[in-house]
Parts: structure tokens; sequence; C-alpha cells
């Protein structure tokens, strides 16, 4: 390409793109409470896509269904040859029962948008609306890509196995996750290790059952689930590198059916976080070790299923400065930029962020004041809808800044 042929950056005008986003808000706001109307299950997301593929045909901007089941991608390229980043938000929704009062609530019983899903899919919507009708001003190509079961089983992978990062191929990645542990008006986001690993168990410890006043001929399987919760503790605590951050839960315990009976099974399941991706396999061996050695002590027997759920989101530094950047511009103050945002919660953005660099960020969304703060995953969670334009104005001026190779 000779210099000439080289499109002019246009002169962004940041305060026409802010004044546009935010008259989209009356539609955001709609679109949000169409998706937390009707909440669908991972890989269940039928009406869901429906609504979404509807609203990309209407808007005239193509797009291809069916990706991973339900996923879809709308592909914006503009006449200037340029970068291919891409868009990423998930669409599920969580098997709770919603306990908020409101108008939209849940007409799905048993199913709700607790996490925030119809937020990040109302608010790629959003994006794509904007960026369509700008497409004139970009370069390159934006994927808008709408995943489904971000909550498990996961989507990311069986999409990106489907090649939703190819044709053309994506040079980056960004995403979003509203997040009620932040205050509306701030963007948490850090390069490096933002979310966990996430790796998961079940166990079954084997004993034998017997009178509960008789313990010697028994071999207790709650004696023996009570030392292998205790000893599973030591692992952060004791055998891991200290400024590795590393959690071990179990969450379930199932054993017996009587007072005075002493249990012949236990039953135990568990979650492992951790950010260090050196760590996978480790605390699957370390667990194993544990449990066969106290078993062994005990004369029990046990079978142990672990699996590896995902891998860490790892931030990619160039990508964390743009969105850093875009986010000082949108929120205005360096104060609402929460620069060491991290959790222990995993995210299945990491797979595509093994692939590409990119950059997953938190974007504040909680309002004490309105009673908007409830936990995500709380069956009356809810957000402040102002977040949405914010979103949109996020995304749009991180494509803005990278189509125009302004890293
Ligand atoms: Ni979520």
């Amino acid at each position: 390409m000779t210099i000439s042929s080289i499109p002019q950056i246009p002169n962004i005008n940041l305060s026409q793109i802010r004044l546009e986003i935010r008259a989209l808000q009356t539609k955001l706001v709609q679109w949000r409470r169409q998706f937390h109307q009707y909440p669908e299950l991972g890989f269940k997301e039928q009406a869901t896509a429906a609504f979404i593929a509807q609203t990309l045909e209407e808007m005239g901007i193509p797009h291809q269904t069916g990706i991973a089941k339900t996923g879809i991608v709308a592909t914006i390229t503009s006449a200037h040859p340029g970068p291919v980043l891409a868009i990423r938000a998930d669409m599920d929704a969580l098997p709770i029962q919603e306990e908020n009062d409101i108008p939209y609530r849940s007409q799905n019983d048993g199913i709700m948008h607790a996490c925030g899903h119809d937020g990040h899919t109302a608010i790629a919507l959003g994006t794509a609306d904007y960026l369509w009708r700008h497409r004139e001003d970009l370069k390159g190509t934006v994927k808008i890509i709408f995943q489904p079961a971000e909550e498990s089983p996961g989507g990311a992978k069986p999409m990106i196995e489907e090649k939703v990062l190819k044709n053309p191929d994506v040079d980056a990645i960004i995403g979003l996750h509203l997040w009620n542990n932040l205050p509306l008006g701030t963007v948490g986001v850090r390069s490096g290790p933002l979310m966990a690993a996430v790796e998961c168990f079940h166990l079954d410890i084997f004993g034998k059952g017997g009178h509960g006043a008789m313990p010697d001929q028994t071999i207790d399987s709650v004696v023996v689930s009570a030392q292998i919760i205790n000893a599973l503790q030591t692992i952060v605590s004791r055998n891991l590198n200290p400024l590795d951050s590393a959690v071990v839960t179990v969450g379930e315990l199932h054993a017996g059916t009587a007072l005075n009976v002493i249990a012949d099974q236990a039953r135990m399941s568990g979650t492992v976080r951790y950010f260090n991706p050196d760590l996978k396999g480790y605390f699957h061996r370390r667990i194993d070790e544990i449990i066969a050695g106290i078993c062994q002590t005990f004369g029990a027997t046990y079978q142990l299923d672990y699996w590896w759920l995902y891998p860490p989101v790892i931030n990619d530094q160039k990508m964390t400065d743009l969105v850093q950047s875009v986010a000082l511009d949108v929120i205005e103050t360096p104060t609402g930029i929460v620069p060491n945002c991290q959790t222990m919660g995993g995210e299945d953005m990491s797979f595509f962020l093994q692939e590409i660099p990119g950059c997953y960020f938190f974007l504040g969304s909680a309002n004490q004041d309105q009673g908007l703060a409830f936990p995500h995953h709380h069956p009356r969670f809810n957000f402040d809808e102002t977040a949405l334009s914010i979103g949109v104005e996020m995304f749009v001026r991180c494509v803005e800044k990278f189509c125009h190779g302004t890293i």
C-alpha cells in the first residue's frame, strides 16, 4: 500500500460519540429487559439468539448464527483495510429463581439473568448498531461475538473450535463484565491475571458403617472427611509459594442418615482457583495425594473425579493500556479507574485470550442508593442500567483507537 492510499484518520469528535450513544439508551434498556424477562441456560439460548439475529437483520448487519449451537457472530467490515478486533459478549442465564419485584422480572421459572449477561448482550447489540452506522469512519473489521454457556459448561472453546477467530483472522479481542463489586462510573482493569483458573472435583469416601456407639467396628467416613477437609486447606497455606494466590473450597458435604449411625459413605465437592497458569495439574496431584494418604491411614477407600474447567483470564499489556486510556476518556476521572481489580471468579473469556491478545475488564454497575448492589448470582441481583451506554461507549472508543492503530 502506498502512503497516499492510507485512508485519513477522521477527526474523532468524542463528545459527538457520547451524544449518539446516549441516544441509544432507551433501546439498550429495552433490549436488556427483553433478555432479562426471557432468560435461558447455557446452549439453550434459542429465544435470545433469535432476538439477536432478528435485531441484526433489521439493522442490516451481516451475521452468522448457530455457532457452537446458539452462538452468533456479527461482522462489520469497513471499506478501508485495517486490523480485525473482536468484541465478546456472553448471553446465558443461571438456574436461580428471581426474587426481584420488577416489571421485567424473569418469566422463565427457576432461570434468571443474575450475572448481568443480559446487559452484556444489550451492550454488544448497541455497539453493533453504532459501529454499523459509522462503518465508513472505521478501518478494518469488527467481529461481535455473542457467546453461549459462559456459566458452564463453556461456549468460548467450542466457538473457537468452530473457527470464530478465523476468516478474517482476529488480531485482538476485548470484553467486559458488568460488576456490582464496583460502583457505577468506574472501570476495573489490569494487565496480567484478572480472573482465576477454575477446577472442580467430586470425592466419594467409602468407609464401613455401623452403630454410633460402636466405632471400633466401623470405618467412619465422616471422621475421614473431616481430616481430608482440614488437610486440603494446607495446600494453600503450606505447600504453595505464598506469593501465588489460590483457593481450595469444599462447598458440599453429604453423609449420614441418623445421629446414632456411623455413615459408611460420604461425598464432597469443591472448587480450586488460582492465577498462575503453571499450576495447572498441581492441585489435582496434591489433592489426590492428601486424600490417598488419609484414606490409607483410616482404612477407607475413595473415588476422586477431578476436572479442569477454565484457564485464568490473562490480559495483554498493550490491549490493557488501550482499555485504560479509553476508560480515562469515558470515565473522565482517574480515580474511577480501579487498577488492581482481581477476582478468584472464573470466566471462559480466558480461552479467547489464550488464542489472541486481548483485554477483559469490569464495568462498575452498582448503585447502593437505588438498591442495585446485590452480588452476582444472588436472586435479587440487578444493576444500574446507566452502565449500558457506558459499556457501549467503552467498546466504541476501543474500536476507534484500535482500528486507527493508536494503541
Ligand atoms: Ni458472569
